[in-house]
């Protein structure tokens, strides 16, 4: 019987297309790193009464065209997005499920099953960098806060001059957050976090139920890990078209 050093020695013996994987995680991760850079750089055009783009929301700078929280002082000059551009990439970088999928596409490591990997040594997440990974439990705290705010600019986006209304972007707004919802709460941090690290649930009903709520999110962790990519980009996308005029925003208001 042939052992993994054996899989990893020989060449690959698949005839399917085992490849095709990867090059779509690729071409899709790819995509989204290179549209939310050029999003986070150009800083404009990030916001379209109501709609504050996800990428630029808590928006910290008084300079802000639409300030969440201003509490940078003016001396910031730069896109207000890499002030908060930090904690949802932590949290999507270190997610076991992106990590297995960026593992594979981008290192080879292994491309596939019983593809051997591009690097003939594996030390898994030993050293650094990888080693950073184990913060991904911090990363969940820091998601949380951040998506409470976009859940305040989801219920903004109802609100037009103080009447309420429903416009095609207002509902984009609500989607985004419940896709990120439901990425963020069946994450294998929060799982835990809601009852998974308890011995027993024995006159802890809540604690199960939550327990139960994440386990169900999570027996689908990555559809919602890719849907809710999708979420953030189409929604900063649409918010953007609508403010540069190129779209118009369909709207009813009381
Ligand atoms: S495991 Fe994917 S977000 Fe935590």
């Amino acid at each position: 019987m042939a052992t993994i050093a054996d899989v990893r020695q020989r060449p690959a013996e698949r005839k399917d297309r085992w490849w095709l994987e990867p090059v779509v995680i690729v071409t899709v991760l790819g995509g989204f790193v290179i549209y939310s850079f050029i999003a986070s750089v150009v800083n404009a055009n990030y916001f379209f009464d109501p709609y504050l783009s996800p990428f630029y929301s808590p928006c910290l700078t008084p300079g802000c065209a639409h300030p969440t929280l201003p509490t940078i002082g003016s001396w910031y000059t730069l896109s207000p997005a890499f002030l908060i551009v930090g904690s949802p990439l932590a949290f999507r970088v270190t997610c076991y499920y992106y990590r297995r999928s960026y593992y594979r596409a981008f290192f080879w490591s292994p491309p596939a099953c019983t593809i051997p990997d591009a690097r003939p040594k594996y030390t898994g997440e030993t050293r650094f960098p990888f080693l950073l990974q184990n913060i991904h439990r911090y990363a969940l705290y820091l998601a949380i806060p951040v998506l409470a705010i976009l859940w305040w600019d989801a219920i903004q986006a109802f609100n037009f001059d103080g009447r309420f209304g429903i416009g095609l972007g207002s509902v984009i707004m609500l989607t985004n957050v419940v896709l990120l919802s439901g990425y963020t709460f069946g994450c294998h941090a929060a799982r835990y976090l809601m009852g998974g690290y308890l011995d027993s649930f024995h006159g802890k009903s809540l604690r199960y139920r939550l327990w139960e709520f994440a386990t169900t999110l999570n027996a689908h962790h990555s559809r919602w890990a890719w849907v809710s990519l999708f979420g953030v980009a189409l929604t900063d996308l649409y918010i953007r078209l609508c403010a540069m005029h190129v779209i118009v925003d369909l709207r009813w208001v009381s």
